[in-house]
Protein backbone atom coordinates (compact mmCIF):
# COMPACT_ATOMS: atom_id res chain seq x y z
CA UNK A 1 0.00 0.00 0.00
CA UNK A 2 1.56 3.62 -1.00
CA UNK A 3 0.46 5.97 1.43
CA UNK A 4 0.11 9.22 0.74
CA UNK A 5 0.38 12.25 3.54
CA UNK A 6 -1.24 15.53 3.82
CA UNK A 7 1.12 18.58 2.70
CA UNK A 8 0.60 20.25 5.93
CA UNK A 9 2.66 16.88 7.67
CA UNK A 10 4.91 16.20 4.34
CA UNK A 11 6.79 20.00 5.01
CA UNK A 12 7.57 18.68 8.41
CA UNK A 13 11.23 16.59 8.78
CA UNK A 14 12.32 14.40 11.44
CA UNK A 15 14.70 16.33 12.81
CA UNK A 16 18.54 16.18 12.26
CA UNK A 17 18.18 16.00 16.23
CA UNK A 18 17.41 12.03 15.63
CA UNK A 19 21.08 10.76 14.25
CA UNK A 20 22.46 12.71 17.44
CA UNK A 21 19.56 11.09 19.75
CA UNK A 22 20.71 7.36 17.84
CA UNK A 23 24.01 8.00 19.97
CA UNK A 24 22.01 7.87 23.22
CA UNK A 25 20.62 4.58 22.90
CA UNK A 26 23.67 3.74 24.55
CA UNK A 27 23.29 3.60 27.99
CA UNK A 28 27.12 4.84 28.38
CA UNK A 29 26.78 7.65 26.55
CA UNK A 30 26.76 10.90 28.67
CA UNK A 31 23.85 13.32 28.20
CA UNK A 32 24.33 16.55 27.78
CA UNK A 33 21.30 16.69 25.33
CA UNK A 34 18.11 16.66 26.95
CA UNK A 35 15.75 19.82 27.50
CA UNK A 36 14.58 17.51 30.72
CA UNK A 37 13.63 19.03 33.97
CA UNK A 38 16.21 16.04 36.78
CA UNK A 39 13.35 13.55 37.61
CA UNK A 40 15.52 14.54 41.29
CA UNK A 41 13.22 17.57 41.37
CA UNK A 42 10.10 15.66 40.87
CA UNK A 43 7.98 16.07 44.22
CA UNK A 44 7.02 12.45 43.93
CA UNK A 45 5.90 11.77 47.63
CA UNK A 46 3.68 15.05 47.40
CA UNK A 47 2.30 13.32 44.32
CA UNK A 48 1.83 10.07 45.75
CA UNK A 49 -0.10 10.92 48.68
CA UNK A 50 -2.42 13.71 46.15
CA UNK A 51 -2.82 11.13 44.00
CA UNK A 52 -4.02 8.50 46.64
CA UNK A 53 -6.14 10.83 48.04
CA UNK A 54 -7.98 12.01 44.69
CA UNK A 55 -8.76 8.21 44.16
CA UNK A 56 -10.06 7.54 47.49
CA UNK A 57 -12.09 10.89 48.37
CA UNK A 58 -13.11 12.18 44.88
CA UNK A 59 -12.94 9.35 42.14
CA UNK A 60 -16.10 10.61 40.13
CA UNK A 61 -14.81 14.09 39.37
CA UNK A 62 -10.87 13.20 39.24
CA UNK A 63 -11.83 9.65 36.58
CA UNK A 64 -14.56 11.74 34.79
CA UNK A 65 -15.04 13.70 31.43
CA UNK A 66 -13.83 17.58 32.19
CA UNK A 67 -14.20 20.61 29.77
CA UNK A 68 -12.26 22.05 27.70
CA UNK A 69 -11.18 24.91 29.18
CA UNK A 70 -9.49 23.12 32.23
CA UNK A 71 -10.34 22.64 35.63
CA UNK A 72 -12.16 25.87 37.20
CA UNK A 73 -9.76 25.54 40.53
CA UNK A 74 -6.18 25.27 38.63
CA UNK A 75 -7.72 27.81 35.95
CA UNK A 76 -8.40 30.58 39.28
CA UNK A 77 -5.04 29.56 40.62
CA UNK A 78 -2.71 29.74 37.30
CA UNK A 79 -4.51 32.86 36.72
CA UNK A 80 -3.77 34.61 40.35
CA UNK A 81 -0.12 33.04 40.32
CA UNK A 82 0.18 34.45 36.88
CA UNK A 83 -1.10 38.16 37.92
CA UNK A 84 1.61 37.47 41.36
CA UNK A 85 4.36 36.55 39.79
CA UNK A 86 4.85 38.39 36.55
CA UNK A 87 1.49 40.91 36.59
CA UNK A 88 0.22 38.65 33.25
CA UNK A 89 -3.42 38.63 32.85
CA UNK A 90 -5.93 41.42 33.04
CA UNK A 91 -9.38 42.06 32.72
CA UNK A 92 -9.68 41.39 28.98
CA UNK A 93 -8.04 38.14 29.27
CA UNK A 94 -9.21 35.00 29.73
CA UNK A 95 -6.65 31.40 30.46
CA UNK A 96 -7.05 27.93 29.14
CA UNK A 97 -5.26 24.80 30.84
CA UNK A 98 -3.73 22.75 27.80
CA UNK A 99 -1.72 19.51 27.35
CA UNK A 100 1.47 21.05 28.20
CA UNK A 101 2.70 24.09 26.77
CA UNK A 102 3.54 22.50 23.18
CA UNK A 103 -0.51 22.20 22.84
CA UNK A 104 -0.29 25.72 23.80
CA UNK A 105 1.71 26.66 20.46
CA UNK A 106 -0.32 24.21 18.32
CA UNK A 107 -3.39 26.13 19.52
CA UNK A 108 -2.11 29.65 18.58
CA UNK A 109 -0.90 28.11 15.24
CA UNK A 110 -4.20 26.70 14.68
CA UNK A 111 -6.67 29.57 15.11
CA UNK A 112 -3.68 32.15 14.12
CA UNK A 113 -2.81 30.87 10.96
CA UNK A 114 -3.81 30.90 7.29
CA UNK A 115 -1.35 28.35 4.90
CA UNK A 116 1.28 30.95 4.09
CA UNK A 117 1.32 33.77 6.68
CA UNK A 118 4.37 34.50 7.97
CA UNK A 119 5.11 33.88 11.44
CA UNK A 120 8.73 35.83 12.87
CA UNK A 121 10.76 33.80 15.20
CA UNK A 122 14.06 34.12 17.10
CA UNK A 123 16.74 32.50 14.72
CA UNK A 124 17.50 29.55 16.47
CA UNK A 125 14.37 28.81 18.20
CA UNK A 126 12.85 26.00 19.95
CA UNK A 127 12.43 23.21 17.52
CA UNK A 128 9.30 22.11 18.71
CA UNK A 129 7.54 25.74 18.56
CA UNK A 130 9.50 25.75 14.71
CA UNK A 131 8.04 22.24 14.00
CA UNK A 132 4.20 23.05 15.40
CA UNK A 133 4.27 26.08 13.09
CA UNK A 134 5.70 24.25 9.83
CA UNK A 135 2.78 22.04 10.51
CA UNK A 136 0.69 24.88 9.66
CA UNK A 137 2.45 25.68 6.15
CA UNK A 138 3.43 29.12 7.82
CA UNK A 139 6.50 30.62 6.39
CA UNK A 140 9.43 30.85 9.05
CA UNK A 141 11.10 34.25 8.81
CA UNK A 142 13.97 34.66 11.30
CA UNK A 143 15.38 37.33 13.16
CA UNK A 144 19.03 36.80 14.69
CA UNK A 145 19.36 36.46 18.41
CA UNK A 146 22.40 38.56 20.15
CA UNK A 147 23.33 37.67 23.90
CA UNK A 148 20.41 40.24 24.54
CA UNK A 149 17.42 38.14 22.59
CA UNK A 150 16.17 39.05 19.59
CA UNK A 151 17.71 41.90 17.65
CA UNK A 152 15.08 44.38 17.40
CA UNK A 153 16.78 46.64 14.47
CA UNK A 154 16.59 43.55 12.57
CA UNK A 155 13.08 42.57 13.55
CA UNK A 156 11.99 45.62 12.47
CA UNK A 157 13.67 45.18 9.31
CA UNK A 158 11.93 41.76 8.84
CA UNK A 159 8.34 43.25 9.68
CA UNK A 160 8.73 46.22 7.21
CA UNK A 161 9.61 43.82 4.61
CA UNK A 162 7.17 41.19 5.18
CA UNK A 163 3.75 42.24 4.49
CA UNK A 164 2.10 38.38 5.79
CA UNK A 165 3.62 38.42 9.17
CA UNK A 166 0.82 37.22 10.94
CA UNK A 167 2.74 37.20 14.76
CA UNK A 168 5.82 37.51 15.94
CA UNK A 169 6.96 33.96 18.23
CA UNK A 170 9.13 34.93 21.46
CA UNK A 171 10.76 32.74 23.93
CA UNK A 172 12.30 36.39 26.07
CA UNK A 173 13.54 34.46 28.73
CA UNK A 174 16.04 32.03 29.23
CA UNK A 175 15.50 31.70 25.60
CA UNK A 176 15.62 27.73 24.21
CA UNK A 177 18.83 27.02 22.95
CA UNK A 178 20.50 29.90 23.40
CA UNK A 179 19.72 30.46 27.30
CA UNK A 180 19.48 34.73 26.29
CA UNK A 181 16.85 36.91 27.93
CA UNK A 182 15.72 39.92 26.45
CA UNK A 183 16.49 43.01 28.56
CA UNK A 184 12.86 45.49 29.40
CA UNK A 185 13.85 48.12 26.65
CA UNK A 186 14.08 45.83 24.20
CA UNK A 187 10.55 43.58 25.29
CA UNK A 188 8.73 47.73 24.84
CA UNK A 189 10.49 48.17 21.69
CA UNK A 190 9.40 44.91 20.31
CA UNK A 191 5.41 45.17 21.75
CA UNK A 192 5.74 48.80 20.50
CA UNK A 193 6.88 46.99 17.04
CA UNK A 194 4.25 44.66 16.93
CA UNK A 195 1.95 47.91 17.19
CA UNK A 196 2.97 49.76 14.66
CA UNK A 197 2.97 46.80 12.02
CA UNK A 198 -0.25 44.98 13.56
CA UNK A 199 1.13 42.06 14.35
CA UNK A 200 0.88 39.69 17.48
CA UNK A 201 3.17 38.61 19.53
CA UNK A 202 3.48 34.42 20.61
CA UNK A 203 5.38 34.96 24.67
CA UNK A 204 6.62 31.41 25.44
CA UNK A 205 7.25 31.34 28.65
CA UNK A 206 7.99 28.23 30.49
CA UNK A 207 11.53 28.93 32.24
CA UNK A 208 10.84 32.00 33.77
CA UNK A 209 10.99 30.77 37.47
CA UNK A 210 13.72 28.56 37.12
CA UNK A 211 15.80 32.15 37.70
CA UNK A 212 19.49 31.83 39.53
CA UNK A 213 21.17 35.21 38.78
CA UNK A 214 20.06 38.97 37.82
CA UNK A 215 16.97 40.63 38.27
CA UNK A 216 13.76 39.87 36.71
CA UNK A 217 12.12 41.28 33.41
CA UNK A 218 8.87 41.97 33.19
CA UNK A 219 7.07 39.50 31.16
CA UNK A 220 5.87 41.01 27.46
CA UNK A 221 2.11 40.16 28.33
CA UNK A 222 2.57 42.55 31.14
CA UNK A 223 3.97 45.27 29.39
CA UNK A 224 0.48 44.79 26.86
CA UNK A 225 -2.63 47.43 26.75
CA UNK A 226 -4.01 46.79 23.44
CA UNK A 227 -4.25 42.95 23.52
CA UNK A 228 -1.59 41.91 20.81
CA UNK A 229 0.28 39.00 23.34
CA UNK A 230 -0.31 35.46 24.14
CA UNK A 231 1.12 33.76 26.35
CA UNK A 232 2.22 30.24 26.75
CA UNK A 233 3.12 28.31 30.11
CA UNK A 234 3.96 25.52 31.70
CA UNK A 235 4.27 23.19 34.52
CA UNK A 236 6.16 21.20 32.85
CA UNK A 237 10.06 22.34 33.97
CA UNK A 238 8.97 23.21 37.83
CA UNK A 239 6.35 20.21 38.64
CA UNK A 240 6.53 17.77 35.89
CA UNK A 241 6.80 17.47 31.74
CA UNK A 242 5.12 13.76 32.43
CA UNK A 243 2.00 15.30 33.41
CA UNK A 244 1.30 17.35 30.80
CA UNK A 245 0.05 20.30 32.19
CA UNK A 246 0.42 23.85 30.86
CA UNK A 247 -1.74 27.08 30.12
CA UNK A 248 -2.16 29.91 27.65
CA UNK A 249 -3.34 33.27 28.81
CA UNK A 250 -4.45 35.64 26.04
CA UNK A 251 -7.60 37.76 25.31
CA UNK A 252 -10.70 36.39 25.75
CA UNK A 253 -11.42 36.21 21.71
CA UNK A 254 -8.53 34.03 21.35
CA UNK A 255 -9.04 31.59 23.92
CA UNK A 256 -12.83 31.20 23.18
CA UNK A 257 -11.56 29.81 19.50
CA UNK A 258 -8.39 27.98 20.83
CA UNK A 259 -11.41 26.16 23.55
CA UNK A 260 -12.96 25.29 20.06
CA UNK A 261 -10.00 24.26 18.28
CA UNK A 262 -8.62 22.16 22.05
CA UNK A 263 -12.29 20.04 22.10
CA UNK A 264 -11.79 18.93 18.65
CA UNK A 265 -8.31 18.15 19.31
CA UNK A 266 -8.06 16.32 22.49
CA UNK A 267 -11.46 17.45 24.40
CA UNK A 268 -9.57 18.74 27.60
CA UNK A 269 -6.06 18.28 29.17
CA UNK A 270 -5.96 14.81 31.49
CA UNK A 271 -8.35 15.65 34.12
CA UNK A 272 -6.56 13.78 37.10
CA UNK A 273 -2.96 15.71 36.62
CA UNK A 274 -5.04 19.24 36.61
CA UNK A 275 -6.33 18.22 39.83
CA UNK A 276 -3.10 16.58 41.52
CA UNK A 277 -1.47 20.32 40.41
CA UNK A 278 -4.37 22.04 41.89
CA UNK A 279 -4.08 19.89 45.04
CA UNK A 280 -0.52 20.41 44.94
CA UNK A 281 -0.45 24.07 44.59
CA UNK A 282 -3.05 24.45 47.33
CA UNK A 283 -1.70 21.85 49.81
CA UNK A 284 2.11 22.58 49.00
CA UNK A 285 4.28 25.12 48.91
CA UNK A 286 5.34 25.75 44.83
CA UNK A 287 7.81 28.30 45.40
CA UNK A 288 9.71 26.69 48.29
CA UNK A 289 9.51 23.78 45.69
CA UNK A 290 10.94 26.07 42.77
CA UNK A 291 13.82 27.55 45.41
CA UNK A 292 15.10 23.77 45.69
CA UNK A 293 15.03 23.35 42.05
CA UNK A 294 17.17 26.59 41.82
CA UNK A 295 19.60 25.50 44.14
CA UNK A 296 20.59 22.61 42.40
CA UNK A 297 19.90 23.65 38.61
CA UNK A 298 22.54 26.80 39.48
CA UNK A 299 25.21 24.56 40.66
CA UNK A 300 25.14 22.64 37.73
CA UNK A 301 25.12 26.04 35.38
CA UNK A 302 27.92 26.88 37.17
CA UNK A 303 30.26 23.88 37.31
CA UNK A 304 29.44 23.35 33.60
CA UNK A 305 30.25 26.78 32.66
CA UNK A 306 33.35 26.49 34.21
CA UNK A 307 34.62 24.07 31.92
CA UNK A 308 33.48 26.02 29.02
CA UNK A 309 35.35 29.06 30.35
CA UNK A 310 37.92 26.52 30.33
CA UNK A 311 37.80 26.13 26.32
CA UNK A 312 39.18 29.52 26.34
CA UNK A 313 38.29 31.64 23.08
CA UNK A 314 38.08 28.82 21.20
CA UNK A 315 34.20 28.95 22.04
CA UNK A 316 31.90 32.15 22.07
CA UNK A 317 29.53 31.74 25.48
CA UNK A 318 27.67 33.50 28.09
CA UNK A 319 26.68 32.37 30.91
CA UNK A 320 22.51 32.12 30.79
CA UNK A 321 21.29 34.07 33.80
CA UNK A 322 18.57 31.04 33.95
CA UNK A 323 16.85 28.37 32.45
CA UNK A 324 18.37 24.72 31.30
CA UNK A 325 20.70 25.39 28.62
CA UNK A 326 24.52 26.77 28.10
CA UNK A 327 24.89 27.44 24.24
CA UNK A 328 28.07 27.54 22.66
CA UNK A 329 29.77 28.60 19.49
CA UNK A 330 32.41 27.74 17.49
CA UNK A 331 34.86 30.03 15.74
CA UNK A 332 33.54 30.75 12.04
CA UNK A 333 33.65 27.93 9.33
CA UNK A 334 33.54 25.31 12.32
CA UNK A 335 30.34 23.43 12.20
CA UNK A 336 28.24 22.04 15.12
CA UNK A 337 26.97 19.06 13.88
CA UNK A 338 31.00 17.85 13.12
CA UNK A 339 31.85 18.33 16.70
CA UNK A 340 28.53 16.63 17.98
CA UNK A 341 29.71 13.86 15.80
CA UNK A 342 33.00 13.11 17.26
CA UNK A 343 31.60 13.89 21.26
CA UNK A 344 29.46 11.00 19.58
CA UNK A 345 32.04 8.65 19.64
CA UNK A 346 33.49 9.86 22.59
CA UNK A 347 29.95 8.67 24.27
CA UNK A 348 28.62 12.34 24.82
CA UNK A 349 25.41 13.53 23.72
CA UNK A 350 24.65 17.20 22.35
CA UNK A 351 22.11 18.95 20.00
CA UNK A 352 24.16 20.55 16.88
CA UNK A 353 22.81 24.27 16.39
CA UNK A 354 21.42 23.77 13.00
CA UNK A 355 18.47 21.39 15.01
CA UNK A 356 17.02 25.03 15.91
CA UNK A 357 17.59 27.01 12.80
CA UNK A 358 14.72 28.42 10.90
CA UNK A 359 16.41 27.12 7.53
CA UNK A 360 17.40 23.59 9.58
CA UNK A 361 19.98 23.01 5.80
CA UNK A 362 22.18 25.63 6.66
CA UNK A 363 25.32 24.35 9.28
CA UNK A 364 25.86 26.31 12.76
CA UNK A 365 28.46 27.29 14.59
CA UNK A 366 26.58 26.68 17.52
CA UNK A 367 25.71 23.62 19.95
CA UNK A 368 23.51 23.24 23.00
CA UNK A 369 24.62 21.96 25.99
CA UNK A 370 22.12 20.91 28.84
CA UNK A 371 22.97 21.11 32.39
CA UNK A 372 19.78 19.63 34.20
CA UNK A 373 20.09 16.91 33.27
CA UNK A 374 23.68 15.40 34.66
CA UNK A 375 24.81 14.79 37.66
CA UNK A 376 28.44 16.62 38.79
CA UNK A 377 30.09 13.94 38.16
CA UNK A 378 28.36 13.26 34.15
CA UNK A 379 28.95 17.11 33.45
CA UNK A 380 32.41 17.01 34.43
CA UNK A 381 33.40 13.46 32.69
CA UNK A 382 30.98 14.81 29.26
CA UNK A 383 32.81 17.85 29.42
CA UNK A 384 35.87 16.58 29.70
CA UNK A 385 35.11 14.60 26.84
CA UNK A 386 33.70 17.08 24.73
CA UNK A 387 36.66 18.88 25.25
CA UNK A 388 38.68 16.38 23.89
CA UNK A 389 36.02 16.84 20.62
CA UNK A 390 37.18 20.59 20.60
CA UNK A 391 40.85 19.39 20.14
CA UNK A 392 39.97 17.07 17.70
CA UNK A 393 37.88 19.57 15.45
CA UNK A 394 40.11 22.73 15.95
CA UNK A 395 43.65 20.26 15.59
CA UNK A 396 45.02 21.47 19.20
C1 LIG B 1 10.64 27.16 24.76
C2 LIG B 1 9.77 25.98 25.03
N1 LIG B 1 8.44 26.09 24.87
C3 LIG B 1 7.62 25.08 25.13
C4 LIG B 1 8.10 23.87 25.57
C5 LIG B 1 7.11 22.76 25.78
O1 LIG B 1 7.00 22.38 27.10
P1 LIG B 1 5.82 21.45 27.62
O2 LIG B 1 4.97 21.07 26.46
O3 LIG B 1 6.48 20.27 28.26
O4 LIG B 1 5.07 22.29 28.60
C6 LIG B 1 9.47 23.68 25.74
C7 LIG B 1 10.01 22.39 26.17
O5 LIG B 1 11.17 22.12 26.17
C8 LIG B 1 10.32 24.77 25.47
O6 LIG B 1 11.66 24.69 25.61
Amino acid sequence: MEYTFSDRISGVQPSAIREIFKVLEDPTVISLAAGNPSPETFPAADMARIASDLFRDRPGPALQYGITEGYGPLREQTAARLRARSGVGGPDDDLIITSGGQQGLDLAARVLLNEGDVVVCEDPSFIGALNALRAYNAKLVGVPMDAQGMDVEALERTLRDTPRAKFIYTIPTFQNPCGATMPADRRARMLALAHRYNVLIVEDDPYFELRYSGAPVPAVKSLDTDGRVVYLGSYSKVISPGMRVGFVCAPREIVAKMTVAKQVSDVHTNLFFQMVVSEYLQRCDLDAHIADCRRLYVQRRDRMFAHVRGWGDRVRSACPDGGLFLWCELPDGYDGMALCRLGGRRKVAAVPGQTFAVDDQKPSPGFRLNFSMPTPEQIDHGMALFGEALDELLGC
